[in-house]
């Protein structure tokens, strides 16, 4: 091939992954093929240094800044490292390092955990959060201040208070957080992320931050941008402030360092062995780790080269995979009756865990790797967590093997199954299904639905297999001699069981709404549902342009909703729980807020429209009513009000307008 032709094809190549992997968060390749990639790129451009180009993805930091952020020219650009998948590059990099210095003596250096997360700059003025930026291209970012800030473990307010510092480090998900995360967003027939790095990259940048708040993302600090008003001597004493202000640090995991200073590259070298050995064990991912000269005086005469700096690298670990065969494809079926196909395959260590199962997730998915029975595969731990089949060896299948097709029949109950409208999946139609139902009743008794903590999953299995529960209300009915008719059950766990049946009678209608399982009816939307209905019998009466109204409901969440509440047979299960004895308190709109325990009444026209106002004041904890009396708080006045101003006047109730409203909440 012509030579500019081939740059061209490898350009538009690392583009392609880069705007994947940066700009969607959704990697069609390993970073390690990225990597390989890259640097196949960047060969090229040496050996032909005339044919380089001023586009060539080499020169940006990488990545592609979407229009939905406001985007935000960092102070300081955020560099990307340049990266190496050996030991013995460590030695180069270090020796690189002291060329450059012109020096033969050792060179400290600071070694941490390179996590496998999102990068982002908190930026702090005079020790108070402002702002927050994503990475970005590495010199413009996005402005994700509104998500950043409900993460739990950064702090909104420093110890010490400089001008300015602006603190970059890593958004990630813990592994164990990911898997529950992953089941609820399974449970609610939402998408399903790949891995904790993309569910982290994708919570923090949607536009509901409420959606963020609600997903366990957790922060880690291990650089500076710009600062004013501070400086730190070592890459060590940053980290001291660092711990002294709260920010978060990977300092150690079950008394094993994650950060060490290393007098020189043998230490670092046996720093990178010895946090392989134990990063299965971690309860986050990592790919490498990062090796950053200590000295910031050092760092500074070393300077920079295009996208990286020089004195810093990374030392990446190698995805860690196995092969293994396929004995077996077997299909399961979730609470939503989501049929899913998961390969049994022949038990394989990976990275210390032995894996006998992986999710294939849905025809399409099988269809794209060719996936069948009998296979030879290379798995893979996504993100350390989720095995998940890489590659088919096509040399290694057996002769009669055949492509394999889900049956389009549920595996339990034999009904047909069928794919929704503009999904993957294949779900089961009968709602009477035995393992749509058993997901029910576990879902209704789980922590944050009706939280009935002695009955878990397999003694829900036994209920419902003897017959003795056949729906969420049957739960209310059951008696100590039916708990002892059970297998296994003694008199003490039966007395349990029933104490904690009983203790879950009294609920709040949030986590009742919740409860109750109506698909895409998350924890978040049960709130709000709750919140505009207050009872359930408004709840069970909804109209569709009523709950249309509520906050954050749209037309797919609407329609499910309406969908479950108009069944007669619904209807009926709630009354006869509410006659079984469980009873539910009434909610009350917006506990917070500075309007909180203030009442409203709007007339005249606002510059803002009548809903947008009400609904602002209810969101800032104030109440709407309907009538002026004397225990109206405020008559919010537009121009040209009707005769409540007289009737407010009279009251000596006070007038205000609507910039005055807005005064009260800044
Ligand atoms: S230092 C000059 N330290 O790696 C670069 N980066 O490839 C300063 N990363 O975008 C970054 N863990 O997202 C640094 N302990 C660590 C890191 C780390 C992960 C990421 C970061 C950065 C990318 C660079």
């Amino acid at each position: 091939m012509d030579k500019s032709k081939e740059y061209q094809r490898l350009k538009q190549l690392v583009e392609k992954h880069n705007y994947l992997y940066h700009g969607l968060d959704k990697p069609e390749v390993s970073d390690f093929e990225y990597d390989r990639i890259f640097n196949e790129l960047l060969d090229f451009e040496k050996q032909n240094p005339k044919l380089k180009t001023a586009d060539s993805p080499t020169n940006k930091v990488g990545g592609v800044v979407l229009s939905r952020f406001e985007k935000v020219t960092h102070r300081i650009p955020m560099l990307s490292l340049s990266n190496t998948y050996n030991a013995e590059e460590i030695i180069e990099f270090d020796e690189k390092v002291k060329k450059f210095l012109n020096t033969q003596d050792d060179i400290e250096y600071l070694c941490e955990l390179k996590l496998d997360g999102l990068a982002l700059e908190l930026i702090y003025e005079n020790g108070f959060f402002v702002r927050a930026l994503t990475r970005g291209d590495g010199v413009v970012g996005e402005d994700v201040t509104e998500n950043i800030k409900t993460i739990k473990n950064i702090p909104l307010k420093l110890k010490e208070d400089p001008e300015l510092i602006e603190i970059r480090g890593e958004v990630l998900i813990f592994k164990e957080d990911f898997v529950k995360m992953n089941f609820q967003q399974e449970e609610l027939g939402e998408n399903i992320f790949a891995n904790p790095r993309n569910a982290a990259a994708g919570t923090v940048r949607q536009l509901d931050s409420k959606m963020a708040a609600a997903r366990p993302l957790r922060f880690f600090a291990y650089a500076l941008g710009a600062k004013e008003g501070i400086e730190f001597r070592t890459q060590k004493k940053l980290a001291e402030f660092l711990v002294k202000n709260q920010v978060p640090t990977m300092e150690q995991f079950n008394s094993h360092p994650l950060r060490q200073v290393c007098k020189n590259a043998a230490e670092a070298t046996a720093f990178y062995h010895s946090i392989e050995k134990i990063r299965s064990e971690l309860p986050f991912d990592i790919d490498g780790i990062v090796i950053k000269v200590n000295s910031i005086s050092v760092q500074d005469d070393l300077g920079m080269v295009a996208r990286s700096p020089r004195w810093a690298t990374a030392a990446k670990y190698k995805p860690q995979q196995a092969e293994t065969i396929i004995e077996n494809i077997v299909v399961q079926v979730g609470r939503t009756g989501a049929i899913t196909p998961v390969a049994i395959m022949r038990p394989v260590k990976v990275g210390g865990v032995t894996i006998t199962n992986a999710t294939l997730h849905n025809q399409d998915e099988i269809d794209k790797k060719d996936v069948r029975v009998g296979d030879s595969v290379i798995i893979q731990r996504a993100g350390d967590v989720i095995p998940e089949v890489v590659q088919v060896l096509l040399e290694k299948r057996p002769k009669n093997s055949k492509p394999y097709h889900i049956k389009e029949e549920c595996p339990i109950c034999q009904s047909p199954a069928k794919r929704g409208e503009d999904e993957a999946v294949l779900r089961c139609t009968n709602e009477k299904c035995p393992s749509i139902i058993k997901g029910n009743l576990k879902h209704f008794v789980s922590r944050k639905a009706m939280n009935i903590d002695k009955v878990g999953e397999k003694i829900i299995d036994a209920f419902f297999d003897n017959g003795l529960v056949q729906n969420i209300s049957d739960l209310y009915k059951l008696d100590k001699d039916m708990i002892l008719s059970l297998d296994r059950q003694g008199d003490k766990s039966a007395d349990n069981i029933l104490a904690s049946i009983e203790k879950s009678k009294k609920t709040t209608l949030s986590k009742f709404i919740y409860s109750l399982g109506i698909r895409f009816v998350g924890e978040q939307t049960a709130k709000s549902l709750a919140e505009h209905f207050l009872n359930i019998e408004s709840f069970l009466e909804l109209e569709s342009e009523e709950i249309l109204k509520v906050p954050d409901i749209g037309p797919k969440v609407a329609e499910s909703v309406l969908n479950w509440t108009k069944q007669k047979e619904n209807k009926k299960l709630i009354k006869s729980l509410l006659q079984l004895g469980v009873t539910i308190e009434i909610a009350s709109r917006n506990k917070s807020g500075p309007l909180l325990g203030k009442s409203f009444v709007i007339t005249g026209t606002l510059e803002v429209g009548r809903d947008e106002a009400k609904q602002v004041i209810e969101e800032n904890g104030g109440k709407i009513l309907s009538s002026v009396s004397s225990k109206l708080n405020y008559l919010v006045v537009g121009s040209d009000p009707g005769s409540k101003v007289e009737k407010a006047e009279k009251l000596g109730v006070q007038i205000i307008s609507w910039d005055d409203v807005k005064s009260m909440m800044a």
